[in-house]
């Protein structure tokens, strides 16, 4: 392997470099994203050297990219770090065993050694192990954790936006075995097709039908009693005026808004109060008392096939930076993932 010097741009094929972002931005760009080399090093106490085989393409990062700053102290110089299923290669840490799979915050990157503490022994029990990066990782989880906390009653109404993405899907499908009547937006006619047809929602609607606030009124006549929002603004506000008295509207995420700054406005704010709605945002990792009893629903769920979930999968870690952008404007659907 080559020894070059680490924040050296390389072409692809001429190192084990790494995905880093080129300066901070207020919008990414497949131009910010620079393919820097580096020096790989044998493991020093309790660190592991991995070989990736799966990237997870994440919305989050977006925010990260753009601003340096994320789970990990090395985000600090643009080095993009996300979750990652990687296999232990050679290991100075208890507990990695040359063999082992491993989940881990890591580099976009074939070949890494990294601190033990940033990953964990994925159990043999999730089959094959890239379902740690969605529906058996923090994707289910969260649509686990964010619906459980919605506290749902049987016969209400869901409604789910991003709704073939890792997290919709799971949270529509959690919905219906508790017996609510779910109702989910995505983009497109293939993508609503799969969402009714495959996952078992009651209906879907096109985010990007103009009228969007009339097709959520009419495919919820007795208004919305959870909203589970994974997008942002623009679909927040469409769902707003159909929302129940005292309806709860679960924040999980900002899809659409990860990458950029740009002022957010809702239209029909005041429905929060008139209607007394209980808005809340949550963030999974602190909820971690409930990964056991979610962790196993979903085991469950998906070795019976009662849980469906959906992969796209992009080879090769050359693709990673336009593969993460277009996720971003809706291309492939379920769980986006870099395969090395
Ligand atoms: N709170 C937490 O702890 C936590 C943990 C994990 C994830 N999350 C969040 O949960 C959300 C869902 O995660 P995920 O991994 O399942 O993501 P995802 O559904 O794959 O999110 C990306 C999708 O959002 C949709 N989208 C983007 N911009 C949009 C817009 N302007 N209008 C409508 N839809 C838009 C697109 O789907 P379409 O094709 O349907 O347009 C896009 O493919 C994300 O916001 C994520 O950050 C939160």
């Amino acid at each position: 392997m080559d020894a070059l010097s680490p924040g050296r741009e390389v072409a692809m094929q001429d190192s084990n470099g790494f995905w880093r972002v080129r300066r901070r931005c207020e919008t990414l760009t497949l131009a910010d994203f620079v393919f820097a080399a580096d020096e790989l090093r044998a493991p020093a106490e309790n660190e592991i050297t991995i070989h990736t085989r799966h990237i997870a393409l994440d919305p989050y990062l977006a925010r990260a990219m753009r601003n340096w700053t994320g789970e990990v102290p090395e985000w600090a110089d643009g080095t993009i770090h996300g979750r990652i299923v990687g296999e232990v290669l050679s290991s100075q840490a208890p507990g990695y065993a040359v063999g082992d799979t491993v989940l881990a915050i890591g580099r976009w990157q074939a070949v890494q050694t990294l601190a033990a503490a940033r990953a964990e022994v994925i159990s043999p029990a999730i089959n094959p192990p890239r379902l740690a990066l969605g529906v058996l990782g923090r994707s289910g989880m969260t649509a686990w954790v964010g619906l459980h906390l919605a506290r749902p009653s049987t016969g209400e109404t869901l409604l789910v936006s991003a709704a073939s993405g890792p997290v919709g899907s799971v949270v529509g499908q959690l919905g219906k075995a508790r017996g609510l009547r779910v109702v989910g937006t995505a983009g497109g006619a293939d993508k609503c097709a799969y969402v009714v047809d495959t996952l078992g929602f009651d209906a879907c609607l096109d985010h990007r039908d103009p009228d969007l606030t009339g097709r959520i009124a009419a495919a919820a006549p007795e208004g919305i009693d959870i909203l589970f929002e994974n997008v942002g603004a623009p679909s927040l506000d469409a769902a707003l005026p159909t929302m129940a008295q005292g309806g709860r509207i679960m924040l999980c995420g900002l899809a659409a808004h990860y990458n950029d700054e740009a002022p957010l406005a809702l239209t029909h704010f005041k429905t929060l109060l008139y209607r007394a709605l209980a808005l809340r945002g949550f963030i999974t990792a602190e909820h971690p008392k409930l990964f056991e009893p979610a962790l196993a629903e979903l085991a469950d769920g998906v070795a019976s096939g009662a849980i469906v979930h959906r992969e796209t999968i992009i080879d090769r870690l050359e693709q990673a930076p336009a593969a993460y952008l277009n996720m971003l404007q809706g291309a492939g659907i379920g769980k986006r993932l870099i395969r090395l």
